[in-house]
């Protein structure tokens, strides 16, 4: 396939971070997940992050003109020139068509929109015993758990519990994205763009069902 373009929608905790992460090792691929920037812009206390924790903290999407630059920037670099996985982006209409207007800008097309779908019930289950490391990398007390308790088995770092994983912001996060990112599901559905993967199974088994995918669309362009 030329050029592998992709992004990931779906609820929070429908494991768009655990397959992205794998998804990046298995394509070779830049991953840029705006959550994980913008938590890191948090603890570096840059300008970017400043602006971002308020919105955060309460489960609020940042505005538009905050992060629409952040990604039009990652996609310029030369290690994206063949292709990229976005994850947590776009999450609003005015975001996506952003994005359409920077591919556009460079000449490029967006390759699919995988949606991972998982129910309010399941995402509020998943969230409660999450944990995460400030690398980025995910685990869950019971569905997930590292080797270790409290410690996490790719870089050893101490896992943490995120400041937006507390039930009443949970809840206000489902709700934006109910609002505010699921009209994107239509938006890439007319594009011709949109994939739906089953992301109640286990990890290993939604990653099959992302290669699998990913198999038949090298294989429609062969063809
Ligand atoms: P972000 O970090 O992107 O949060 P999110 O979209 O809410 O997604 P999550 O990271 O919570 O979940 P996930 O789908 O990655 O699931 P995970 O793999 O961790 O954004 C945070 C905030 O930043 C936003 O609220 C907003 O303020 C801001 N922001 C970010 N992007 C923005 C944008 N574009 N515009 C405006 N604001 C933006 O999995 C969850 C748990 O489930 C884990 O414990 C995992 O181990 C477990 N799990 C995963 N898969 C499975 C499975 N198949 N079975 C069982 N358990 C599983």
């Amino acid at each position: 396939m030329s050029e592998l373009n992709l992004i990931l929608l779906g609820p929070p905790g429908s494991g768009k971070g655990t397959q992205g992460e794998r998804l990046r090792d298995d394509l070779e691929l830049p991953y840029y997940a705006t959550g994980d920037i913008l938590r890191a812009a948090v603890r570096e206390g840059t300008e970017l992050g400043k602006r971002a924790k308020r919105y955060m903290d309460r489960g609020d999407l940042v505005p538009d003109e905050v992060i629409v630059g952040v990604i039009a920037e990652r996609i310029d670099r030369p290690e994206a020139a063949d292709g990229f996985i976005l994850d947590g982006f776009p999450r609003t209409d005015p975001q996506a068509e952003a994005l359409d207007a920077k591919m556009a800008e460079l000449g490029r097309k967006l390759t699919a929109a995988l949606l991972i779908e998982v129910g309010d019930d399941e995402v509020v289950r998943r969230l409660g015993g999450r944990r995460t490391c400030p690398n980025g990398h995910v685990f869950h007390v019971e569905l997930d758990p590292p080797s270790k308790e409290g410690v996490c088995d790719v870089c050893a770092a101490e896992l943490e519990i995120r400041d937006d994983d507390k039930p009443d912001v949970i809840r206000h996060r489902l709700e934006q994205y109910h609002a505010k990112t699921e009209p994107l599901i239509d938006y890439y559905d007319r594009q011709g763009l949109l994939e739906r993967i089953d992301g109640t199974v286990a990890p290993d088994e939604v990653e099959e069902g992302i290669r699998a995918l990913l198999a038949t669309l090298r294989m429609e362009e062969e063809a």
